[in-house]
């Protein structure tokens, strides 16, 4: 079995962070979205991995290498335009040859991995198997409808009206009998070829078609609370580390993963939490569910519940909640009692000001 994994097209939901960056790098605890994915298909036995790039390849594959780091060898298959999953599938065709295969979509996260799903493909061996979850927006997803006995009915690309609440997570598991669906293909109202629609010919085609029902989803739908959300569920299962150093003024307290070359200075740090490499974190607090990335520094501050990325600097800023705080951002108080905010932000930018 081989893996194709969709890492192309422009991250326009999760503004601004991915105006300057790959969606499907998104950091979670400190690694990209992306990294889980990877992951998840070699814990599955699968270390073949195509990788569909396109206006972001350089990134994608500055950062995967040719896979060894994860113990997969990828390959690299440029998609030209971002014409749609099913797009993906055709020109990979030659590449993925005879075999079955697991699409993954680089921006989905899904907690457990994909282990028990590949093996339920392998041992019943439909012709596709798909993964749906309730959602609270299943407009912004294909949707499926299940008939009576669980088998899939109708599938619809982001219906306008759902038949149900049932979202299609990105990751199918596919026969080659999905060739000749794609290959039947035409473009849909949005100028896509559609995943949604091969799947809906090889059900109309009678073609076998499951389906498993999953918790623990998370897409980079642009929802700033969901990525702050499976931000802390991930740091919920860290194990503690201390890479950097920690001066004896400062104290951590639970699961708290500090990374090599970040200094520690008369701080606390109350768990789970990570630090990045070369950060530093000098007289502030760092509470719970917090990710602060590389080469930050945060210093007479307090954050609490929010993603830092890499770059940043947070000085004298007070205390910090429930934020999403980019690259190279600088936050910084002011001496003077000025009656005034002086802000430069990016496009899309959000912030809330206590009056
Ligand atoms: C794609 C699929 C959609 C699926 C979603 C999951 O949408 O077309 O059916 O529900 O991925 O991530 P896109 O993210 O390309 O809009």
């Amino acid at each position: 079995m081989k893996a194709l994994v969709l890492a192309g097209g422009t991250g326009s939901r999760l503004r601004p962070i991915t105006h300057t960056a790959a969606k499907q790098l998104v950091p979670v605890a400190n690694k990209p979205v992306l990294f889980y994915g990877i992951e998840s298909i070699v814990a599955a036995g699968i270390t073949e991995i195509g990788v569909v790039v396109g206006e972001t390849a350089a990134e994608i594959r500055t950062t995967l290498g040719d896979g060894s780091r994860f113990g997969a060898q990828i390959t690299y298959l440029p998609q030209e335009r971002p014409l749609g999953l099913a797009h993906a599938v055709l020109i990979a065709r030659d590449w993925l040859g005879e075999d079955d295969f697991v699409m993954y979509l680089g921006d989905n996260f899904i907690v457990g991995g994909i282990t028990s799903l590949v093996e339920e493909f392998r041992a019943e061996r439909p012709d596709a198997r798909i993964v749906l979850t309730r959602v609270k927006e299943p407009s912004l997803f294909g949707v499926a409808e299940l008939g009576p006995d669980g088998q899939v009915v109708t599938l619809e690309e982001k219906p306008r009206h759902p038949r149900s609440d049932l979202a299609l997570v990105g990751i199918y598991l596919f026969s080659p009998a999905i060739h000749d669906a794609v290959a039947a293909l035409e473009p849909s109202p949005r100028g896509e070829w559609e995943i949604t629609d091969a799947l809906q010919k090889l059900i109309d085609s009678g073609r076998t078609v499951r389906s498993t029902l999953i918790t623990g989803y998370w897409k980079d739908t642009g929802d700033v609370p969901d990525m702050l959300e499976v931000n802390r569920s991930v740091l919920e299962g860290i194990e503690s580390s201390v890479e950097g150093s920690v001066d004896e003024a400062s104290e951590l307290v639970g699961r708290v993963r500090i990374a090599p070359g970040a200094r520690i200075e008369r701080s606390r740090i109350v768990g789970p939490a990570v630090i990045g490499a070369d950060c530093l974190i000098r007289d502030s607090y760092i509470g719970p569910s917090t990710s602060v990335a590389d080469r930050c520094l945060i210093s007479g501050s307090a954050v609490e519940f929010s993603v830092v990325l890499q770059d940043s600097r947070i000085e004298d800023a007070g205390r910090i909640e429930g934020s999403l705080i980019g690259r190279s951002v600088q936050v910084v108080g002011s001496e003077r009692r000025a009656h005034a905010h002086r802000l430069v932000l990016g496009d899309h930018s959000e912030v809330l000001i206590n009056t």
